[in-house]
């Protein structure tokens, strides 16, 4: 792995990050920037301190929070001592770690707190490539607990701005790294089970392509399959469970709300038609003096918006998401899509599908929480 704690060019980056890691020593929660989107930081194996990250969020308490390592020798205090990791767990690690996987590994209640886990037997763990998450936590040396760093069931933040206009009010400390990279959450994977499957529970930054493809490259013929959850398991004991990232409770959800837009397979011409034209009509107030502001998430590329500027009485605010082409692109511009959106005051906000490969499979399950089921429509 690349060094924990590289030489920052400017001395005040080492300086912010030592003042940040004496205050979650002190038992205080840190907003802090990783790949994926910002995280809300404590000492994970101090109760105290994780619960303050459940009440700044307004978090259940049945949801568990991933704990951050900075290195392989801080990923082991947290194992119970006679643990070998499935061979499968070796792989994994070696080529996405530190990076945006967080892995299931057996938990030790006298090691980590049920506050951390939710009571459940198992402890999610991963070790983030952002250098300034990474160096926050060896300067610390010590575990941080941090789910996203946005009061539940909103949209995660990308940028430290929608840290600032969200939880300001209640954090002291916000470490500014500029935009995430990977723009959606870690991908969290099981593989603890006895047939040796790897398990999605929650797609994300890594790709079920890349995983599977690393398996194959070192595994060879005897790689573990990969099963990715709706997709190839449905388990009942999980989706009643809110250790399903994301399955009990509203999420993603900006205070405006977002309609998911499915579009493929039909011709650009037919958007000026039957239901397009009458779905985006229906947006429309039925107060012709009242304009409504409805905000796009589209691909650069996309028909949709030339077709939706020919419907009058709609003050149109669009948002690129990269060309269809890129899913990378798009799943990192989603959450500041959502957040920039509702931040200007539109009305509501529509979002196109995008083709559930790659980190287009996050981006789709994010954009479907968001919506809900009743707002999924077909043009
Ligand atoms: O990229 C990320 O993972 C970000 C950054 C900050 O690292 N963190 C993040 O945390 O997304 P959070 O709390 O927003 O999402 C963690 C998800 C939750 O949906 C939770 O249900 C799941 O991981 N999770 C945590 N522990 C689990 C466990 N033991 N079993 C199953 N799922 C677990
Ligand atoms: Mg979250």
């Amino acid at each position: 792995f690349p060094s924990d704690q590289p030489d920052f060019q400017d001395p005040s980056t080492a300086e912010a990050i030592a003042l940040a890691s004496r205050h979650l020593l002190q038992g205080n929660t840190v907003a802090f920037p990783t790949e994926t989107v910002y995280g809300l930081g404590a000492l994970a194996l101090d109760p105290q301190a994780a619960s303050r990250i459940f009440a700044t969020k307004g978090r259940p308490a049945d949801n568990p929070l991933i704990v951050h390592v900075s290195s392989t020798a801080m990923l082991r205090t947290l194992l119970p001592s006679t643990y070998s990791l499935p061979p499968s767990y070796d792989v994994l690690m070696k080529r996405f770690w530190p990076g945006p996987l967080t892995l299931l590994f057996p938990s030790d209640p006298d090691v980590v707190p049920p506050i951390i886990t939710a009571n459940h037997p198992t402890v999610a763990i991963r070790m983030p490539s952002h250098p300034v998450a990474r160096a926050l936590i060896a300067v610390a040396n010590a575990p941080i607990a941090a789910p996203s760093a946005n009061s539940s069931g909103k949209p995660s933040p990308t940028r430290a701005e929608h840290v600032l206009r969200d939880l300001g009010g209640k954090l002291e400390i916000i470490l500014d790294g500029g935009a995430c990279d990977v723009g959606v959450e870690s991908t969290v994977v099981d593989g603890l089970g006895a047939d040796g499957s790897i398990r999605v529970l929650r797609p994300g930054g890594v790709t079920v392509e890349d995983i599977e493809s690393a398996l194959r490259e070192e595994i060879g013929a005897a790689a573990p399959r990969v099963l990715v959850h709706r997709r190839h398991f449905e388990d009942a004991a999980i989706e009643a469970a809110p250790t399903t990232p994301g399955m009990k409770y509203r999420h993603y959800s900006p205070s405006v709300p977002v309609t998911l837009l499915y579009t493929s397979g039909h011709p650009p011409s037919d958007f000026t038609r039957t239901p397009a034209a009458e779905f985006f009509g229906s947006l429309k107030s039925a107060d012709s003096s009242v304009t409504v502001k409805v905000g796009l998430l589209l691909p650069s590329d996309s028909r949709l918006l030339h077709h939706a500027k020919e419907v009058p009485g709609i003050e149109w605010f669009s948002f690129p998401l990269g060309a269809v082409s890129d899913p990378a692109v798009s799943a990192q511009r989603l959450f500041d899509g959502l957040l920039t959106l509702e931040e200007r005051g539109v009305d509501w906000i529509l979002v196109e599908e995008v083709a559930e490969e790659k980190e287009g499979l996050a981006f789709m399950n994010r954009v479907k929480k968001a919506a809900g089921e009743s707002r999924w429509i077909e043009l």
